[in-house]
């Protein structure tokens, strides 16, 4: 069985570094090993260290992304942290009712997320003109998104009524699994996007969701992703954390308004 080589350890962890901002600790390793381990095999590399002069060639950005993309801890699932939809629709209800409605899903995965709130809109708040942007490092978790297709498992956490309303069952090739209604999908566009740069093109949102992801950085990145997240949060708009996740020791102008929701200042 290949083994992860120490230099090779050290190649990938920096790749990683570089490209995502995390740092995988020794503690990691293993999962490195056996994410990556099937993937050196199935092309029929000798070792790990074969692999990584493989990701330097100069043309091979693909394998580049798709190691990033394997490294990433995804899990996510429909209506994670619940209670943070009962907030999101309270904010849905204070907003004016006659102008569009942006709501942005940094760090979505493969779109559990954007989905959870394009769906609390179209229940809670009808009325909105609303658009969800969804973003993430992994094109691999970007892809899932859109083709909005799922297996019936991930249906678990999803509220009855939102199950008959937005969840088609698949038939035929595609038992098993099921797809995100179309009023839902047509609204969420999902973008490649790295939380540790601006992209000003992304314009402002009045609600911004990330979740589950600053655990994984140290406390100078996340506070620089903190501060280019407030940039694009319009005064007065709202911010969800993870619940596991706060803002202890940041000097930020946000107002705690809910457990880890939080309110720019105007
Ligand atoms: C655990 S998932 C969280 C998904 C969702 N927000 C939730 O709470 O269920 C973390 C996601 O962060 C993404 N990620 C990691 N580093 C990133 C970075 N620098 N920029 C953008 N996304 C990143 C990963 O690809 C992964 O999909």
């Amino acid at each position: 069985m290949l083994v992860l080589t120490q230099s090779a350890f050290r190649e990938l962890q920096a790749l990683f570094l570089a490209a995502s901002g995390i740092q995988l600790t020794e503690s990691k390793r293993a999962m490195m090993e056996a994410r990556l381990r099937s993937r050196v095999e199935a092309l029929g590399l000798r070792d790990f260290d074969a692999y990584c002069a493989h990701i330097r060639a100069s043309y091979n950005a693909e394998e580049r992304q798709r190691a990033i993309d394997l490294l990433t801890t995804n899990e996510t699932y429909f209506f994670r942290e619940p209670v943070h939809f009962q907030v999101l629709a309270e904010v849905l209800a204070q907003l004016p009712k006659t102008q569009p409605v942006r709501v942005w899903s940094a760090a979505c995965s493969s779109g559990e997320e954007a989905f959870s709130i394009g769906m609390t809109i179209l229940d809670k708040a009808p009325w909105l003109n609303w658009e969800v942007r969804a973003s993430d490092l992994s094109e691999r978790m970007l892809e899932c998104g859109r083709r909005g297709v799922f297996p019936l498992q991930r249906l678990e956490h999803m509220p009855p009524t939102y199950l008959k309303r937005f969840a088609l069952r698949g038939t035929r090739e595609n038992e098993g699994s099921f797809r995100v209604a179309d009023d839902v999908r047509r609204r969420v566009r999902f973008i490649q996007h790295n939380l540790l740069e601006d992209v000003p093109t992304l314009g402002s949102f009045d609600v911004i969701f990330v979740r589950n992801v600053l655990i994984y950085f140290d406390n100078e990145r996340k506070q620089k992703i903190l501060k280019l997240i407030l940039k694009r949060l319009r005064p007065a708009g709202v911010l969800f954390l993870g619940l596991a996740e706060s803002l202890q020791g940041q000097d930020l102008p946000l107002v705690r308004i809910s457990n880890s929701v939080y309110r720019k200042r105007e």
